[in-house]
């Protein structure tokens, strides 16, 4: 089953092309991030304006690299060519920014009347956890702290999945496809949210995570170079909670707090980002390995722009496998949003929907249980 994706729920346009949920055809991602860096966060007029002079061009790509005879000058006399080949529409239609979201579904919903395909709509959410089952290509196979999925190592149910995006920070029990449990989640800032704070506050580029990641490797080679230790001590919110919660704006007040205390070096920088970046992956390996154990599970999924950090990947490895857990992560390519992840989720849910119903939704989240 061949499925067209679409996703523009935030300041990225993607478009691609999956097979069987997870041969990726065709992944083409468009992002305005550049237009964005002035202002050190995104300004959502600014998103949507450039995602309408970018849908079309984005489709066209993503289409004419699975079938070279199309190109954006002949695209419309071919209007009626991927009725053939393509079986579905997938779409992002939530959570979001309601412009973007708006664009993609009004274009998935135009695609699916006129091909006379099924639409399929997605959870943004859910569909960072089905990056975890698109195949990598071979660029990605020599990524740092990636492993590949292979016939004996793909994740298990039950699992327990992580999502950490730049809106969200949620721990699911998933027992089956489509199939899912809220455990908890942020109660105020997401992870990537905290990253790209903390990075203005440190004086660091947008986005914020690669900025810190950088930085807090600085950190760590002068470190372990000279033998230094952290003298900075920043809290661990919610760590030790029964529940699974999180709670990160504590964390970016310290990290505001200390600056304004100090004088700031090019060391004291790279410090703070060093154990800013620890104390957020001490919480999200913590809780994750907690409620893996809780729920008797195997395989723990981690999904969404967070999961590109490399000093995550390597601290869920090390915790994972002291617990007898596999853990997986995407490349990281396929963490940052992209549309093979939503034609992926499509394909394991399948729940189609009549076109005229579909609507955006910028505050889709979970509900309770499933
Ligand atoms: O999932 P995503 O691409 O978009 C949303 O759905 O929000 O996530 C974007 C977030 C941003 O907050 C960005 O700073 C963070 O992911 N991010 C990272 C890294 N790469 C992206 N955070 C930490 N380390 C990274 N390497
Ligand atoms: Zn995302």
């Amino acid at each position: 089953m061949v499925i067209l994706g679409i996703e523009s729920t935030c300041d990225e346009t993607g478009v691609a092309v999956v097979e069987d949920g997870q041969k990726i055809l065709s992944n083409v991602v468009s992002s305005s991030a550049e237009l964005h860096q002035k202002y050190a966060g995104i300004v959502p007029e600014i998103a949507a304006r450039e995602q309408t002079h970018v849908i079309i061009p984005v489709i066209t790509e993503a289409l004419s690299q699975v079938y070279p005879h199309i190109t954006s000058q002949n695209l419309s006399s071919h209007v009626s060519f991927p009725i053939s080949k393509i079986d579905a529409i997938a779409v992002a239609n939530g959570p979001g920014l309601v412009g973007s979201l708006l664009i993609g579904v009004e274009t998935a919903k135009t695609l699916a009347l006129v091909w006379n395909k099924p639409l399929i709509p997605v959870n943004h959410l859910i569909g960072h956890v089905y990056a975890n089952w698109l195949i990598a290509d071979s660029s990605q196979l020599t990524e740092k702290n990636y492993e590949p999925l292979t016939v004996n190592r793909e994740p298990i149910f039950p699992l327990v999945a992580l999502i950490v995006s730049g809106g969200h920070t949620d721990l699911l029990l998933m027992t089956h496809h489509g199939k899912y449990k809220w455990l908890g989640g942020t109660l105020d800032d997401a992870a990537g949210e905290a990253f790209d704070k903390v990075a203005r506050v440190l004086g660091l580029g947008y986005p914020g995570g690669p900025e810190i990641e950088k930085v807090a490797g600085s950190w760590s080679l002068v470190t372990s170079n000279q033998k230094l230790t952290t003298s900075y001590r920043l809290p661990r919110p919610l760590i030790n909670s029964v529940n699974f919660d999180f709670s990160f704006s504590g964390l970016k007040t310290a990290v505001v707090n200390l600056v304004h205390s100090s004088q700031l070096t090019v060391y004291s920088r790279e410090e703070i980002a060093h154990e800013f970046q620890n104390a957020i992956c001490d919480v999200l390996v913590s809780k994750t390995i907690k409620a893996a154990k809780k729920y008797k599970v195997k395989s723990i999924i981690v999904g969404g722009g967070v999961a590109a950090n490399n000093f995550l990947r390597e601290k869920f490895r090390v915790k994972s496998s002291e617990s007898g857990i596999q853990v997986f992560f995407p490349p990281k390519k396929l963490s940052i949003d992209n549309a093979a992840m939503i034609a992926s989720a499509a394909f394991f849910h399948r729940e189609v929907i009549d076109t005229q119903k579909l609507q955006a939704d910028a505050n889709l989240y979970f509900t309770a249980s499933k």
